[in-house]
């Protein structure tokens, strides 16, 4: 699948939005590294400069359009730079954005990840601008399988599935990434594999519905539970879990797979019934509280976080209040608290947007307040306890300051030797915040 195309090129890569950019960004990295490129962290010294773009509210665009601006002025001094445009964004307005941005050299969409090498070669000899935004309309199953580069990374980024068929009605996922395609069992497996060999020691499973993946006759539990007994491999984590998805087996199989760690994202959305239905989600509040308390009462020390979104179209005070109070009765370990942003082409875009500009901020800080306040409380709880931490690197400002994560997902940092980076430590804790724990080793 590699070519080497031999090269002395530079280039940087900017993401935004979530792990399956980052994943992507990844990917795109190692297959130019494979290709003969150089790759470099800051735009000024790189010949090709990339975007891997989000559009799941308008401020990430917005965010990715000022950084393209930038780029754009900084080629007007460098015009022999190559700037490439790709993502979500991307795939949203396809050729759209060469028109609009003159400077720009390439637009690439969500499936066209594994082309940008020979697309960018071709810009280089020909001067041409290209957009490659094509689907693969044929093909249900999808084969990425790039080795992976040794750079001294213990945890990687593993996506199982691409796409999503649930359309959320506020969702431009399915648009941006099309319909749920899943990766062949036996090429997950060989890519963790892989990742192991170059030192990688906690993979996170990506999709967008993880509980949904499937290849002939292999599910989910089956995927987790091979992976489970790869040697090497110390952690598994994965994301995200659908509410409506996520069975009773499933979360049994997790507790039984040593390397699965007490961790699960569960996006909530919203606790109004109400509100759930006009959102598609496809579970009601009863249902997702039934799934919460088997997850605590098989193994109790197991973490939940979530997503929610506020200011839906027609979110009252009162839809508002029961979020509010299913989230403190809940005790989320984090949540993720979004204001709602209208996007093209989802259903909610015909919804008339109710809810005033200064309510939604307000309801969204009072959210982000009351989260706040638990995680500080759920973290004090760590105090003196004994936690197994995987060391994943050394923080960069502070000498000897290693940091990594519990099997809960909660960072911490410590002090302690270089070597110990890549193994499992056992740590006391001796100070917690709402996010970050400090400990020393036992
Ligand atoms: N597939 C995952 C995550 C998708 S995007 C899931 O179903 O949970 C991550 C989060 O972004 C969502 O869970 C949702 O909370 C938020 N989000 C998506 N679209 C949004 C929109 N239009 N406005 C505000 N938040 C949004
Ligand atoms: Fe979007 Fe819903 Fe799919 Fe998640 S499940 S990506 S929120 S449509
Ligand atoms: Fe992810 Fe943003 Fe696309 S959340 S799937 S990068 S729209």
């Amino acid at each position: 699948m590699i070519t080497t195309i031999k090269s002395n090129i530079n280039f940087f890569i900017k993401t935004f939005g979530c792990q399956m950019n980052e994943a992507d960004s990844e990917k795109l990295k190692a297959l130019l590294i494979h290709n003969g490129f150089n790759y470099s962290d800051n735009f000024n010294d790189a010949d090709i400069i990339i975007m891997n773009t989000c559009s799941v509210r308008e401020k990430a665009e917005k965010t990715a359009f000022q950084y393209l601006n930038q780029f754009r002025s900084h080629k007007r001094d460098n015009p022999e730079k190559i700037i490439a445009f790709g993502g979500c964004i991307g795939q949203e307005k396809k050729k759209e954005l060469l028109k609009k941005f003159p400077g720009l050299d390439l637009v690439f969409g969500t499936e066209s990840l594994l082309k940008v090498p020979s697309l960018l070669e071709e810009i280089r000899k020909k001067r041409r601008r290209i957009y490659d935004t094509e689907w693969d309309k044929e093909n249900r199953i999808i084969n990425e399988n790039i080795p992976w580069v040794k750079n001294g990374k213990i945890t990687g980024f593993v996506p199982i599935s691409r796409g999503c068929n649930n359309f959320c009605s506020y969702c431009i996922v399915p648009f941006t990434r099309g319909e749920e395609k899943n990766r062949p069992f036996i090429s997950v497996m060989e890519d963790v594999e892989d990742a192991v060999r170059n030192g990688i020691r906690e993979i996170t499973l990506l999709g967008q519905n993880v509980n949904s993946y499937y290849d002939g006759d292999k599910s989910f539990r089956d995927l987790v539970g091979a992976l489970n007994k790869i040697d090497g491999l110390k952690r598994i984590r994965f994301m995200t879990s659908h509410p409506r998805d996520l069975s009773e087996e499933d979360i049994q199989m997790m507790n039984k797979c040593a390397k699965v760690c007490e961790h699960f994202h569960l996006p909530l959305q919203s606790a109004s019934n109400r509100i759930l239905e006009l959102m598609n989600r496809g579970y009601t509040l009863e249902e997702y509280d039934k799934k919460i308390r088997y997850i605590k009462r098989l193994k109790p020390h197991t973490i939940v976080t979530t997503d929610i979104i506020i200011g839906f179209p027609g979110e009252t005070e009162k839809d508002f209040e029961d979020t509010l109070n299913y989230v403190k009765k809940t005790e989320f370990d984090s949540a993720f608290t979004f204001m709602y942003s209208k996007r093209p082409n989802t259903k909610a875009s015909e919804l008339e947007d109710t809810v005033p500009e200064s309510v939604k901020k307000r309801r969204l800080q009072d959210v982000i307040d009351l989260q706040e306040k638990i995680s500080r409380c759920i973290n004090e709880k760590y105090l003196d306890k004994k936690e197994n931490v995987l060391v994943e690197g050394i923080c960069k400002n502070e000498k000897l300051k290693l940091f990594g994560k519990t099997r809960t997902g909660k960072a911490v940092i410590f002090s302690g030797s270089d070597e110990l980076v890549g193994q499992e430590v056992d740590l006391k804790i001796i100070n917690t915040g709402p996010h970050t724990l400090a400990g020393e080793i036992i």
